[in-house]
């Protein structure tokens, strides 16, 4: 029966590409109201009214017409997708899946500033043409903040990971919810800052493991976790600003944790090399875990995300890497930070 429905869907749906425009009007609304009733019992979305639903509709429609535009270019190095986050509009979905706050002097130039770059000879055999710590086993499988806005914690906590892994030769998924709950002097679900989330790891002496402190997407009391320490860092550090070639040689020895703008077209990406329709409005954070170039030829970063495996390539990212800005692409490049052993 169900597929009898979408195959009459699919015919009218042709016949509407394969012209009759003047007529376009109302087929596409009844497709985009068939296609928002798949999209709900797929991702089981209920409403709890008829108003709720029409309204989500209509915003469900413009990420719909959005993609479906976007797509029609063939000369683009990645593709859109609806997805779970489709009914939402840019400022819910900033407020809820992002949560990244970017202290000012993180952003300017200090001149004073004294570099110190402990990957500097870091040499291009070294680098070499591409990295994946998943498959050094550095990189624990993708994890889903929901409704609430700590990337920070997230992207921190893969650092970690990596770096603990590296180090000490054990993969162990360490807990975003210690650092939720007791990085008093940052926001919670409300966004938060990289740096005091590792300056808390420093100063508790350790994080202890997700199954021991499980995630909750809400903020609670921070609990002991006395005895429980899985991992430690003595330090972090960060990357040089706007500089892709000092992070490729950071990436090259551990991943890092990185500020992005992932504004409009990030929300829906699905697969490809994401090259655009983003600025440098540092408003998340993702964790770069590798790097590479496309068989297409097109250089890119491999980021890890935080929003479940049903978004971009199962819940990674390949990002342009080597852009002729050098913030970078979506101004990844400016803050980049990673712990120290
Ligand atoms: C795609 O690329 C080709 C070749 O560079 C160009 O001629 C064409 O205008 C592009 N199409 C779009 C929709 O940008
Ligand atoms: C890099 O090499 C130079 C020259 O040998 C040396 O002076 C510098 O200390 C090295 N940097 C690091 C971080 O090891």
């Amino acid at each position: 029966m169900a597929s009898i429905v979408f195959l009459i869907l699919a015919i009218v749906l042709s016949f509407r590409t394969s012209g009759a425009t003047s007529r376009g009007g109302l087929f596409e609304a009844s497709a985009a109201v068939e296609k928002h009733e798949q999209w709900m019992a797929r991702f089981h979305r209920a409403y709890s009214d008829v108003s709720e639903k029409t309204n989500r509709f209509e915003i469900f429609k413009k990420n719909l017409e959005f993609v479906e535009k976007f797509n029609m270019n063939a000369n683009r190095t990645y593709k859109l997708d609806v997805n779970e986050f489709s009914d939402l509009t840019d400022e819910e979905f900033r407020a809820r899946y992002m949560g990244l706050v970017v202290p000012k002097e993180m952003t300017e130039m200090s001149s004073t500033e004294t570099v110190s770059f402990r990957y500097e000879n870091v040499s291009e055999s070294e680098t070499g043409e591409s990295m994946d710590w998943r498959q050094e086993g550095a990189v624990t499988t993708v994890k889903n903040q929901g409704k609430c806005g700590c990337c920070w914690a997230f992207s921190a906590v893969a650092a970690v990971e990596g770096i603990t892994k590296i180090t000490k030769g054990e993969l162990v998924s360490l807990s975003e919810q210690q650092l939720l709950d007791c990085t008093s002097d940052n926001h919670g679900c409300d966004g938060g800052t990289l740096s005091k989330a590792f300056q808390y790891i420093i100063n508790n002496q350790g994080i202890t493991t997700e199954d021991n402190y499980p995630y909750q997407a809400e903020q609670q009391i921070c609990a002991s976790t006395t005895g429980s320490v899985a991992a430690t860092i003595s330090g972090f550090a960060r990357v040089p600003r706007n500089d892709e070639e000092a992070l490729l040689k950071t990436v090259s020895q551990q991943p890092v944790s990185v500020a992005i703008d992932a504004s409009y077209a990030f929300k829906q990406y699905s697969g490809g090399v994401f090259d655009g329709e983003c600025g440098t409005q540092l408003n998340h954070a993702v964790t770069i875990i590798g790097y590479g170039t496309s068989e297409e030829g097109t250089k890119y970063w491999l980021a890890k995300n935080s929003w479940g495996e049903s978004w971009g390539e199962n819940g990674y990212m390949r990002i342009k890497r080597d852009v002729t800005d050098p913030q970078g692409m979506c101004g990844l490049a400016i803050l980049a930070l990673y712990p120290l052993a």
